[in-house]
């Protein structure tokens, strides 16, 4: 088995299979953050990234990726269910985000999420050289950094979560609580999104073990694990440069001429999910029409829900909730060429998302809980002309860094109403001077600056990574 320096370890591989011309089955390369971000990193060094293909039959064996290995972790079908379905997105997913919805319980997924971490942690053992660097990814695989340490004590752990820590009141409801924290605290450092979720991980630390953490540091088994706010990034210049393109610009006018040339176009871009807010939004819009103060000739709400996570009961109920509220909106304020909501289920490129974003006067991003939300950092990048305006809910982790977006509570329903009005209406001259801001906000602070800066804390001796972070 080839080793290698650097190890990334996350549920998905950042690939996808397409069918290429010619009908065979092609992987390529997936439009995700992190594998742009770590992608210059990872050729300098023999890197590998370990993950599930998707599917649940035998492990493919994949081709490395633009000189990165792929290591493949198979799912069975009971692991798919239990583990992905059950204990990540149905205990773990909704608990983390609020309990917008109930989590469930069942000891088989709880059995199954350690069978998983245990063979995505033997995985990583098996393919990081001595004294390497693993990077573990997010909420699927909490147990990982401390399976790992126990089978190679000799590497240096980070790991890294994407969505929300939640407060301890919540955390606590856990059947396996301790179990879940101690395989976090396997790593030398962990990454959270926002301060507050540091914090919040600091307090159940010392309420469960009695054990002296604070905001930065914990002390365990002689160790020092550290912790701290990491928020993620995106690929800023790329998506910029993406946007500005000519067919790009084109595109967004044919799209803009097909939508009727309103006055106002609000987008929302979302995957099909309760932590979304998408029906508190519905609500907001179809009450602004039936109120009179919007016209749908004048102002169009293009709504992307792409389905996921469909075999989720959770997830099946909130699409038939959607679909039905869009079909009763444009049933009661649409007209015959002019519906009131166009509402699209596809995944598109990144150059058709990019022509969404330059006709989206409005973005409403209004999740009711999130770990960070990119699609409003991949707006803000895309408006090159520095016009729109970005209706944002507090409750994203992008709020703590976006604070000149329209910031509103998603569940206060006249709030929304009301500054969705206010960012329909706003000073042009006003909107430019937030846009300008938040844009030089994520230029400075993108995809590179976040893998610097997590990189650079967990080599806290600095020798092992600085020759890999320095462009
Ligand atoms: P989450 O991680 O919860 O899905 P984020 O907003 O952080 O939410 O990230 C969503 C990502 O998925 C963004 O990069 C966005 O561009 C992409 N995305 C969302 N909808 C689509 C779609 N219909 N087609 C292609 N990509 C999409
Ligand atoms: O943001 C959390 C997250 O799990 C991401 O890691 C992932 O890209 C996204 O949600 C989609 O989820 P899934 O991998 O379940 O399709």
């Amino acid at each position: 088995m080839r080793q290698s320096s650097l190890v990334v370890v996350a549920n998905r591989l950042p690939i996808d299979d397409s069918v290429a011309p010619d009908g065979a089955c092609e992987w390529r390369r997936s439009p995700g953050g992190l594998m742009s971000a770590l992608h210059p990193l990872l050729q300098h060094t023999p890197a590998t990234w370990v993950g599930w293909a998707g599917g649940t039959g035998p492990a493919p064996d994949l081709p490395d990726v633009d000189g990165v290995r792929m290591h493949t972790v198979p799912l069975t079908p009971e692991d798919f269910r239990d583990h992905y379905e059950g204990f990540a997105n149905a205990t773990l997913w909704p608990l983390y985000h609020d309990a917008v919805e109930q989590p469930e319980h069942h000891r088989r997924w709880w059995e199954a999420y350690q069978r998983v971490n245990r063979r995505f942690a033997e995985a990583a053992a098996e393919v990081t050289d001595h004294g390497g660097v693993v990077w573990v990814q997010d909420y699927h695989l909490q147990l990982v950094p401390a399976l790992l340490r126990e089978l190679r004590p000799d590497l240096r752990i980070g790991f890294f979560l994407h969505v929300p820590f939640p407060p301890p009141e919540l955390f606590m409801q856990l059947p396996r609580r301790a179990e879940l924290l101690r395989g976090m605290l396997g790593a030398d450092l962990i990454g959270f999104q926002r301060a507050q979720a540091a914090h919040n991980f600091a307090q159940l630390v010392s309420k469960l073990f009695g054990i002296p953490a604070t905001d930065r540091q914990v002390e365990v088994d002689g160790r020092t694990v550290r912790v701290g706010a990491f928020p993620v990034a995106i690929d800023t210049a790329e998506m910029a440069a993406l946007a500005a393109r000519p067919d790009v610009a084109a595109r967004a006018d044919r799209l803009r001429h097909d939508l009727g040339d309103p006055d106002h176009v609000i987008l929302s871009v979302d995957r099909m999910d309760y932590t979304k807010g998408i029906e508190q939004r519905l609500k907001a819009y179809s009450e602004l029409i039936a109120d009179g103060h919007v016209k749908v000739r004048d102002t169009v709400l293009v709504q992307v829900a792409v389905p996921s996570r469909e075999r989720v009961g959770q997830y099946q109920i909130l699409r038939d909730r959607v679909e039905r509220e869009v079909g009763r909106i444009n049933g009661e304020f649409g007209r015959v060429g002019e519906p009131a909501i166009h509402y699209l289920t596809q995944p598109f490129d990144r150059a058709e998302l990019a022509a969404l974003y330059r006709i989206a006067d409005v973005m409403a991003v209004t999740p009711l809980r999130d770990g960070m939300n990119l699609v409003a950092k991949e707006y803000v990048a895309a408006r090159v002309d520095d016009t729109g305006a970005l209706l944002l809910s507090e409750f994203a982790g992008a709020a703590a860094e976006l604070s000149q977006a329209y910031l509103v509570n998603p569940h206060d329903l006249e709030g929304l109403k009301q500054m969705l009005l206010t960012a329909l209406e706003a000073d042009p001259r006003d909107t430019t001077a937030r846009m300008r801001a938040m844009r030089e906000h994520l230029h400075r602070y993108d995809i590179r600056s976040w893998v610097r800066s997590y990189l650079g804390a967990l080599d806290d001796s600095g020798s092992l990574l600085r020759s890999m972070i320095s462009d």
